[in-house]
């Protein structure tokens, strides 16, 4: 019986990596088979709602979904797609494991961090008051809650992974309302996990240290708007966002999407890297526990990575989306 799993193209290059995706996972017998619906501007086009309600239903059924990058269509008085849907799903946390790949020229080897950001709350609360012409206040949502919930999730993670550090990151000097719940949550949580390194750093000295020596990192514990920036900056640490895959996950549920967005500058060219969504489907087949299927992808993508033949433009190479693509079928 194969596992029926949503899959929502997104916009810009989403349909283009999406698409190289399905083909690959055909060609390593991933037993998987799509329910396509659509979100984003497609889907605000088409339906006059970026997050149509049976996107919602499909993901809630099927507990599991692949999804492209989406855009937030501008000036429509929607707020981005991507917020609804972990909000809606409550997909608390964000996932994004970052990690050096072969044939990959960086200044660091050996880089092998993950990123959990808080999904729901912050700034991203979309709380936005304009008092009078020209002031505004943003209001930044933190709950000791929220806080404790994905720290409990990222300790049993690295638990079940055998992960050793966890650094919390914040800006609790300048918020120490906001940012000192979210620190005090994961040192209360932090108790029950005495056989697990803790520390917590403040945000900008972390950004620092990130760019130093990212090696000396393990799991990083970020807020959600701290999460955003540093996981950008981590992805260019081992070569950029066409190489950083990631998951939003709640309870019982789970979408694997790209750190990446819809690249418009490339968008409808071929040239798009489809390795992020591809390492996102990768982690979408352990979490469903296809550990064989998702071992023989990662091989594929290591050998053609480590040939550096087919590789393209964004990691130094010159070849196109389904150029790549085949060559990790062959290599499969
Ligand atoms: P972006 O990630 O789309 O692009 C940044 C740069 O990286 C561009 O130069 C792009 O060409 C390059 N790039 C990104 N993915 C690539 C890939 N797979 N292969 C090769 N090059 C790649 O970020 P940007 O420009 O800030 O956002 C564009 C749109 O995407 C916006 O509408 C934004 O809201 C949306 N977005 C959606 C996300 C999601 O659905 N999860 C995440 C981030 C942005």
């Amino acid at each position: 019986m194969p596992y029926t799993v949503t899959l929502i193209p997104g916009d810009g290059i989403g349909p283009e990596v999406t698409a190289a995706t399905q083909q690959v996972l055909a060609a390593a017998d991933a037993p998987i088979q799509w329910e396509v619906v659509h979100a984003g501007a497609y889907a605000y086009q088409k339906f006059g709602d970026p997050v149509p309600a049976d996107v919602v239903a499909s993901i809630k059924k099927n507990r599991i979904a692949l999804k492209g990058p989406l855009e937030t269509p501008k000036g429509s008085g929607f707020r981005s797609a991507n917020v609804t849907l972990r909000q809606e799903l409550q997909l608390y946390v964000g996932l994004r494991p970052v990690k050096s790949m072969p044939g990959i020229d960086t200044p660091y080897k050996n880089v092998d961090l993950v990123v959990l950001r808080e999904n729901t709350e912050d700034l991203y609360a979309g709380i936005e008051h304009e008092i009078e012409p020209g002031r505004v206040i943003s209001l930044k949502v933190s709950t000791k809650e929220a806080g404790a919930r994905i720290a409990r999730w990222g300790f049993e993670y690295m638990r079940y992974r055998g992960r050793r550090q966890i650094t919390c990151s914040h800006k609790a000097a300048v918020s120490p309302l906001a940012d000192g719940a979210f620190l005090d949550a994961f040192l209360e949580v932090g108790k029950d996990y005495p056989f697990i390194r803790q520390d917590s750093l403040p945000v900008d000295n972390l950004a620092m240290a990130l760019a130093l020596d990212p090696t000396r990192f393990d799991v990083l514990l970020l807020q959600n708007l701290y999460g955003d920036i540093l996981s950008d900056l981590v992805a260019g640490l081992v070569g950029g966002l066409g190489v950083v895959p990631g998951a939003n996950i709640g309870d019982g549920v789970a979408v694997f999407e790209a750190v990446h967005g819809t690249a418009p500058d490339i968008a409808g060219k071929g040239l798009a890297n489809p390795l992020a969504v591809l390492m996102s489907a990768v982690m979408m087949l352990e979490h469903i526990g296809e550990h064989k299927v998702a071992d023989r992808v990662n091989r594929a993508i290591h050998d053609v990575l480590g040939a550096r033949r087919y590789v393209t433009k964004d990691l130094g190479g010159t070849a196109d989306t389904a150029t790549f693509t085949q060559a990790l079928i062959d290599a499969l």
